[in-house]
């Protein structure tokens, strides 16, 4: 494509990349001899028989759910703070090369680790010295680590998680007197996993309590299987201040409205749309209508280990099916940086 190169040098922010779903079959078979941790065996799921079929089966989900069984499979290789470390470290690191990313804001699922005795502090800590590694290598990227809430255990769970995310005080700046942006250790939090019969609702006590802790930064994955109601809901129950996926909104004309007009990013994330069967094709994926209504959104690759390519192959992808001007992609570029959590002061870097 004649916009090729242009899309690769085009600076980049993602918005909605899931740590876990960044892990490889290369990488699952490996830490799980590592680990000694055993993966399903092969007589129970022939998936499990090689890195070549475990591939396969990831081109084929049915499903959220369908996807969320194997990806969860996969958080249990997880153990070690390098396990995390280098999990991020290679995305940090290939994609700012690759894609030219320069602002990442990474989702993680804190109560699946702390089911299994994996404590917060061992992930943020592998994190954060691979973000240390890559800038100290001179790559210019700011990234953040955002944990999720999870709507397939009791509401219950994510009560006692936001307990430990407050206590453990990954919130607070580590010297008050030197608080600016980004100088906490996490800048946010979102909700995640399984859509359908959740609604937002359920969880407005755990984000109305977040907030009074002083977490400004909220989002909630709404309208990707789920309908137009529930992203209504999350930015009415929840106050969320950006909605990932969102692709539900092209439903409802009041909501693409409101979404406009109150300026929300939306994540939308395509190829993971059309991998998990909540779109046919790609074509489906509302991105036109967005950029017509002027509802602001951002594009991601949501598990890129799982969904067959990282940023660079979902720009590419849109671009073959949509077409976009150089003009509009500096308008998609512009907003992601808006709608960023990074503060004013890397966003004028950004710009
Ligand atoms: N939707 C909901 N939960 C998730 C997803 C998703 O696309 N990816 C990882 N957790
Ligand atoms: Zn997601």
């Amino acid at each position: 494509h004649p916009l090729h190169p242009f899309l690769v040098s085009l600076p980049k922010t993602e918005h909605h990349m899931h740590l876990e779903g960044s892990l490889s079959p290369e990488l699952l078979f490996r830490l799980s001899a590592k680990n000694n941790i055993p993966l399903p065996s092969p007589e129970t799921d022939p998936a499990f028989s090689s890195v070549e079929s475990l591939y396969e089966r990831y081109s084929s989900f049915t499903s959220l759910d369908d996807f969320l069984h194997y990806y969860y499979i996969g958080f249990t290789v997880l153990v070690h703070e390098s396990d995390f470390e280098e999990l991020a470290y290679a995305y940090l690191s290939t994609q700012s090369r690759e894609a030219n990313l320069r602002h990442a804001e990474v989702f993680f699922d804190p109560q699946v680790h702390i089911a299994r005795g994996i404590s917060i502090e061992t992930i943020v800590s592998g994190w954060e010295s691979a973000l240390q590694k890559v800038q100290k290598e001179g790559v210019d990227i700011s990234a953040q680590l955002i944990p999720c809430f999870l709507r397939h255990l009791d509401v219950k769970d994510s009560e006692r998680c936001l307990s430990l995310l407050l206590s453990g005080g990954f919130f607070k700046p580590p010297n008050p007197a030197e608080e600016k942006p980004s100088s906490r250790r996490l800048e946010g939090i979102g909700l995640c996993s399984t859509e359908l019969d959740k609604p937002p609702s359920t969880w407005a006590h755990i984000f109305t309590t977040a907030k009074q802790a002083g977490i400004t930064n909220t989002t909630a994955h709404a309208g990707e299987e789920g309908p137009a109601e529930y992203i209504t809901a999350a930015l009415d129950d929840l106050h969320v201040t950006r909605i990932d996926h969102g692709v539900s909104a092209a439903d409802d004309e009041n909501l693409m409205d409101r979404l406009a007009k109150e300026q929300v990013l939306v994540t939308v994330c395509p190829v993971s749309n059309v991998r998990l069967r909540v779109k046919q094709k790609l074509e489906q994926v509302p991105l036109r209508r967005f950029m017509e209504k002027g509802v602001r959104f951002s594009l991601n690759s949501d598990d890129p280990a799982y969904f067959g390519g990282y940023l660079q192959s979902v720009y590419c992808a849109v671009q073959e099916v949509f077409g976009f001007t150089v003009a509009q992609w500096a308008v998609i570029a512009r907003n992601g940086v808006e709608g960023s959590w990074c503060g004013e002061e890397r966003k004028r870097v950004l710009m």
